[in-house]
């Protein structure tokens, strides 16, 4: 193959993005090196700080630029600290550092101030103290500032809240930060000059997509570490066919907390970030289909578009620059017990679909997890996408999210339900739970307790019962082996009271998002 993804011998093309005004290239750098590392180390830009390194604090948040199908600029914040350089081939880096004065002197709109609305805002409302967090919530609201100003529409100060649930201050308290999100429209507006960053980012597509390689240094030798961005599905198909042992890279929210914490060796990787079609999220005949290159917040969207009360697990997923970087895709592969979207679409009776050179097969998402982070996935082969029945959302579908901390927090466990009745009879339940066994499954014999029954208080205590004979969960950090039992058992009271025929309780009563504008926007 003559294709520039065929081997080790490929040639290897420098990085190219937008920052600052100006194209950069990069070669040499590690394919993992972090965009933050890059940032602070290598441009100098030490705006943008290091806090956790591992994508929970927002001291690294950047706003990442692309054109869409549409060739319009696209901006989403991200984690510097878990992104890795070659990823941001193609686009535009905004950091702090772009935000600075650009007219101190002789600027008759702005004053002698010439701070970035968001600066003066965050001034004006004491929103900083020691500052170790400011850039990161800076860059949180300047994206959220471009987002709003170019749709001609503000925030309510409960959006400017969950837009922030990624930034964590310390000092200040979120009060005065929030006081500024809401200032900084009053302000005289600054705008990004997007046609400049269009006709770079135009200038930067690449037909055939990335081959990347530099050197890296190890105690057993040097070697040459490989990062592949393919442009197509075909592309795709054929390398990852060619290279099974090669690593699959979407989001890296996952990724780079292996590279970042647990110092693991990746090595030769396949970037799924180039490939448009992998991204959609559409209706296809009778199925809502999710590119498995989704990112979450795109197919989370689309969900709750259909389901409001999944509303509450999408804006407690991690948080938006996770949403913004993190694939649906990423969540089911992954594997991990308490991933929040597999719960959820198993009650929504989701197919997955693997694709492995021309050879695509699908099969119901129930039967992909094997065992403890072991799925089906066969050498070579890659999911491609999500599939879900509209006919899913007839059903009345609940999504429950039990974390320590609400916002931006890893599930102790996670529930997705869905159930129809026939009068005051279960005419079909599904009842998945993540956090309760090794893998994500639904609860066979809670299930068959409620199918076909009066739905009533007495045949929720029997569905209760028979979930105790479904699981038998673990203790660990997150929750003991007792509270995860009870809280499942919980969650059915809880969808009963929410859907008893007759006197459900308002979704008001029982979650903050479901009544929020936004959620099902
Ligand atoms: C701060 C923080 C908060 C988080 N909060 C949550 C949360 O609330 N709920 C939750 O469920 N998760 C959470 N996560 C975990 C993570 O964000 C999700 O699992 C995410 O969906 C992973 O997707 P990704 O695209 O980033 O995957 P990556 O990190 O790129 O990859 C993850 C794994 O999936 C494989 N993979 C990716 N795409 C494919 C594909 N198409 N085919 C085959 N294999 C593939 C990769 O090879 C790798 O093994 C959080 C992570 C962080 C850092
Ligand atoms: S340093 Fe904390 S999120 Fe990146
Ligand atoms: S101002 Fe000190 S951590 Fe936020």
């Amino acid at each position: 193959m003559n294709s520039p993804h065929s081997a080790q011998q490929a040639p290897s093309e420098p990085i190219r993005f937008y920052h600052r005004g100006e194209v950069v290239s990069v070669d040499g750098v590690r394919t993992t090196r972090s965009v933050l590392d890059w940032l602070r180390e290598d441009a100098h830009c030490t705006g943008t700080k290091e806090g956790c390194n591992e994508g929970d604090c927002g001291a690294c948040t950047v706003v990442i630029g692309e054109l869409d199908g549409q060739g319009a600029l696209q901006l989403a914040s991200v984690n510097a600290c878990i992104q890795f350089l070659p990823t941001l081939d193609g686009k535009a880096l905004f950091t702090v550092e772009d935000l600075q004065p650009q007219c101190a002197t002789a600027c008759t709109k702005h004053g002698d101030a010439a701070l970035h609305p968001v600066q003066q805002a965050m001034v004006e409302c004491h929103g900083s103290q020691c500052g170790f967090c400011t850039p990161g919530f800076v860059m949180s609201l300047w994206s959220s500032y471009e987002l709003h100003q170019q749709a001609g529409t503000r925030p309510s100060r409960q959006q400017l809240a969950d837009d922030l649930s990624g930034n964590l201050c310390r000092c200040t308290g979120y009060r005065p930060i929030l006081d500024a999100g809401q200032r900084m429209f009053d302000l005289p507006a600054v705008r990004l000059d997007r046609a400049a960053v269009v006709q770079a980012l135009q200038g930067l597509r690449r037909a055939q997509g990335l081959a990347y390689a530099a050197p890296v240094a190890l105690p057993e030798g040097p070697r040459l570490d490989h990062f592949h961005a393919p442009a197509t599905l075909e592309a795709l198909a054929a390398l990852r066919e060619a290279r099974p042992q090669a690593r699959l890279l979407a989001g890296s929210t996952d990724i780079g907390l292996w590279v970042n914490k647990q110092f693991r060796d990746v090595g030769e990787l396949i970037y799924l970030g180039g490939v448009a079609e992998l991204r959609r999220v559409e209706q296809r005949g009778d199925q809502l289909y999710i590119g498995a290159g989704a990112l979450l917040e795109d197919a989370w969207r689309a969900l709750v578009q259909r389901a409001p009360a999944l509303a509450d697990v999408w804006l407690r997923f991690a948080s938006p620059p996770i949403r913004h970087a993190g694939t649906m895709g990423g969540n089911v592969a992954n594997g991990s017990p308490i991933g929040d979207a597999p719960p959820i679409l198993m009650a929504l009776d989701a197919e997955i679909e693997l694709r492995r050179g021309a050879r695509v097969r699908r099969m119901p998402l129930t039967e992909f997890y094997l065992d403890y982070m072991k799925n089906a996935l066969e050498p070579g082969e890659f999911v491609q996408g999500l599939a879900v029945p509209l006919a899913a959302f007839a059903r009345q579908v609940r999504g429950y999210k039990i974390s320590k901390r609400f916002d931006c927090d890893i599930s102790a466990l996670c529930a997705g339900m869905a159930i129809a009745l026939d009068g005051d009879t279960v005419a079909s339940v599904r009842l998945a739970y993540g956090g309760m066994a090794a893998t994500v499954r639904r609860a066979a014999q809670a299930e068959a307790a409620l199918l076909g029954k009066p739905w009533t208080q007495a045949t929720v205590r029997a569905a209760q019962a028979a979930l105790a004979l479904d699981f038998k969960p673990l203790s660990d950090m997150r929750a003991s082996a007792a509270f995860r039992l009870q809280v499942a058992q919980n969650l059915l009271q809880r969808l009963w009271l929410e859907t008893r025929p007759g006197d459900p309780l308002p979704a008001s009563a029982t979650s903050v998002f479901s009544v929020l504008p936004h959620a099902a926007a």
